[in-house]
C-alpha cells in the first residue's frame, strides 16, 4: 500500500518525507486555504521538489475547457504532478482527454461504486473515495472501498484505489484490509500509526533493565 499525505503544508510534508515512507502528497483547495496567502502553483512545486512521488493538485474549473486549461497548467509544473479532477459529468470529459493526452488524474470526490467505475472507464490514475465524509453521514466509507476494489479487479482496471478523507488509524487499517492500493493520510494520523503504549512502556523497560546491567558489571569490576 502507497502512503501519501493530505496536506499542502511545507513542514509536514518535510516531517513525514523524513520517514522515509513517503509516496506522494494529495492536496485540494481547502487545504491550500489553510496556508493562507501562498502562490498555488510555487506550493507544488516546492512540494514536488521535496516528495519523490505523485502529488494531486485539484483544479477549480467545473466546464471541460477550464478543466482542460488548468490540468495543463499545473501538469507542466512538474513531471510529478497529477492533475486532480472533480467526479462531475464535465470532469469525466477532461479525465478522458487528459489520459488520451497521458496526463495523469486523480478523479476526486467519489462517493458511490459507479461514480468510481465511470472514473475508470475514463482512464483516470487513481479514483479518491472520501471515506471519513461517508462516516459523517452515518453511512459506511470503507464498504465503499471494498466494492470499488472488487469491481476494479473484476474487470481489470488499472485505475488505483486512493482512500481518501482518512480520520483515524483504523481508516487506514481497515482501508488497507480492503485492498486499497493507497492511503492519503493527514499529518497527525500519520504519526498516531507510529504510536503504541505497548511499545513506549516496553522500550522504558528494556532500557531501566540495560541501565541496571551496566551499574551492576561496573560494581562487579
Ligand atoms: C484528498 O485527496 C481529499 O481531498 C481529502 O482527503 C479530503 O479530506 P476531508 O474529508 O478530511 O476534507
Amino acid at each position: 500500500m502507497k502512503f501519501f499525505i493530505d496536506t499542502a503544508n511545507l513542514d509536514e510534508v518535510r516531517e513525514a518525507n523524513d520517514l522515509g515512507v513517503l509516496d506522494g502528497v494529495t492536496t485540494n483547495p481547502s487545504l491550500v486555504k489553510k496556508e493562507g496567502n501562498i502562490d498555488f502553483h510555487e506550493r507544488v512545486q516546492e512540494i514536488c521538489n521535496i516528495v519523490d512521488g505523485d502529488v494531486s493538485a485539484e483544479v477549480t474549473a467545473t466546464d471541460f475547457d477550464g478543466i482542460m486549461m488548468e490540468a495543463h497548467e499545473l501538469a507542466q509544473l512538474h513531471d510529478n504532478v497529477v492533475v486532480k479532477v472533480p467526479l462531475i459529468r464535465e470532469g469525466i470529459k477532461a479525465i478522458r482527454a487528459l489520459s488520451d493526452e497521458g496526463i495523469p488524474t486523480n478523479c476526486t470526490l467519489c462517493f458511490s461504486p459507479m461514480q468510481a467505475l465511470l472514473a475508470a472507464k475514463a482512464g483516470a490514475t487513481y479514483i479518491s473515495p472520501f471515506i471519513g465524509r461517508i462516516d459523517d453521514i452515518s453511512s459506511n466509507g470503507m464498504q465503499l472501498i471494498e466494492e470499488i476494489v472488487q469491481i476494479y479487479a473484476n474487470y481489470g482496471f488499472e485505475t488505483e484505489v486512493l482512500a481518501a478523507s482518512i480520520r483515524h488509524p483504523m481508516h487506514v487499517k481497515e482501508a488497507a484490509l480492503a485492498g486499497a492500493d493507497v492511503a492519503t493520510i493527514p499529518f497527525g494520523t500519520i504519526q498516531k500509526l507510529l504510536e503504541h503504549p505497548l511499545t513506549d512502556r516496553g522500550l522504558q523497560r528494556f532500557l531501566d533493565d540495560w541501565n541496571a546491567y551496566q551499574d551492576e558489571i561496573a560494581e562487579a569490576a
